[in-house]
This record gives C-alpha cells, sequence and structure tokens, in this order.
C-alpha cells in the first residue's frame, strides 16, 4: 500500500520484523531499508518487496558520530515521516536520537522497564519470571528507556527453552509492530514532552496485549 506516511527501516539482521511490515497492509510507504551489516538477509527480503536498500558499513567509520550523521543524511533524503529500528544491532547518538525525537522507534523483547539490554529471554527463564513479552517503544537517549506504547504479554511455560520462548515472542511481535506502526501513520499516537498521547489523550501506561 502507498501513502503519503514515509517509513525508513533500519535493520541489522534476518529481518522478520520487517517482513512483518511489508505482510501487513500498512497505511505507510515504507521507502527504505538500511542496514549496517552486508550479509543482513532483511535487504533481501526489502529487495524481494521491492523497497530500495541500502548497506551502510559501519566497521568503515572510525566513530560513532560519523556513521550517525551519514545515515541520518541517508534517512532524511527520503524525508521519513517516522523511522523504524527493526533489529537493528546498534547503540544511537545523543545528537541522532535527538534529530528523530518523536519519530524514532524499537521494538525490545521484554516487558520494559524490565530486563533492558541484551540476552532477555535467557534472563527472564534464569529468574523463573512467570511472563514475558515484547515493547514497542519511542528511542530516547536511555538505552532501551523511552516511553512504551504498545506491549505484548504472554506466559512463559514450564516446557519453554530460550529457542521457543524467542518464537513465541517474535510471533506477537510481528503483530503489535505493525499495529503500533499503525496508530503512528494515522496521526492517534503522539510524543509530546516525552509523554506519549492516543487519540488526544496522556497515557497513563501502555497499551497491553495479553496472550495468555
Ligand atoms: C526482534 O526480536 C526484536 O525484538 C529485536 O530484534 C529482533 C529482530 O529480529 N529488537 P529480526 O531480525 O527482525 O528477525
Amino acid at each position: 500500500m502507498s501513502t503519503n506516511y514515509r517509513i525508513v527501516v533500519l535493520l541489522s539482521g534476518s529481518g522478520t520484523t520487517l517482513q512483518s511490515m511489508i505482510d501487513t497492509e500498512l497505511p505507510a510507504n515504507i521507502c527504505a531499508v538500511i542496514s549496517n551489516k552486508p550479509n543482513a538477509m532483511g535487504l533481501a527480503r526489502a529487495e524481494e518487496a521491492s523497497i530500495p536498500t541500502h548497506l551502510l558499513d559501519h566497521t568503515l567509520y572510525s566513530s560513532r558520530e560519523a556513521f550517525d550523521f551519514d545515515l541520518q543524511g541517508l534517512i532524511d533524503q527520503y524525508q521519513a515521516d517516522l523511522v523504524v529500528l527493526a533489529g537493528f544491532m546498534r547503540i544511537l547518538s545523543d545528537g541522532f536520537v535527538n534529530h528523530y525525537s518523536g519519530r524514532l522507534i524499537n521494538i525490545h523483547p521484554s516487558l520494559l522497564p524490565n530486563y533492558k539490554g541484551m540476552h532477555t529471554h535467557q534472563r527472564v527463564m534464569d529468574e523463573g519470571e512467570p511472563l514475558h513479552g515484547s515493547s514497542v517503544h519511542f528511542v530516547n537517549s536511555e538505552l532501551d528507556g523511552g516511553p512504551v506504547v504498545l506491549q505484548a504479554r504472554l506466559p512463559v511455560l514450564p516446557s519453554d527453552t530460550v529457542e521457543s520462548l524467542e518464537l513465541r515472542i517474535k510471533t506477537k511481535e510481528h503483530l503489535i509492530y505493525p499495529t503500533a506502526i499503525t496508530w503512528l501513520a494515522e496521526g492517534r499516537i503522539e510524543l509530546k514532552d516525552n509523554e506519549v498521547y492516543m487519540d488526544g489523550k496522556k497515557m497513563t501506561g501502555p497499551v497491553v496485549m495479553d496472550y495468555m
């Protein structure tokens, strides 16, 4: 579907998250997909869907700021309304994050603010948590710390392994991320003064979708 709302997707890996956006009738146009990794399968998925792709290899840059500066220049050529992180394995500099304030989102595989950072599935299992999930959030300069819009929540089953838990989480991510993007594209969700508004009302917490 092609509309005036323009999205640029950043990724580093397999791109199943991107695929869920391609497969959903988003009220938005995915204008470009950018990877920092040459072999990211997400690039092939984008090409298959006739979406322009770019490789920006971070190993060719001497500093994070220099890479982020070029990344910003590339994204801005597409006049993106929204920049979507979809498994983009880079810490972003403050200048970059501030430039896209309110129009930069990420999906993190935990029930934020719990389990920021890496290896969330393993850590959740090690702690014996009964619940786990994934969170769509605006990105600010604190790692995995921006205001959360939407969460998928599901039980950790006694039979779960890290792999089975990750797979079940991903299945739900592929529902909630396109949903959150749709809300943004429709203007239903907005970030003002670091607070999330939905349909003009300040949210007291994220929308939670339970998959029990
Ligand atoms: C997703 O599980 C997401 O939570 C995290 O990165 C993963 C990306 O997976 N931010 P894929 O490369 O889209 O398959």
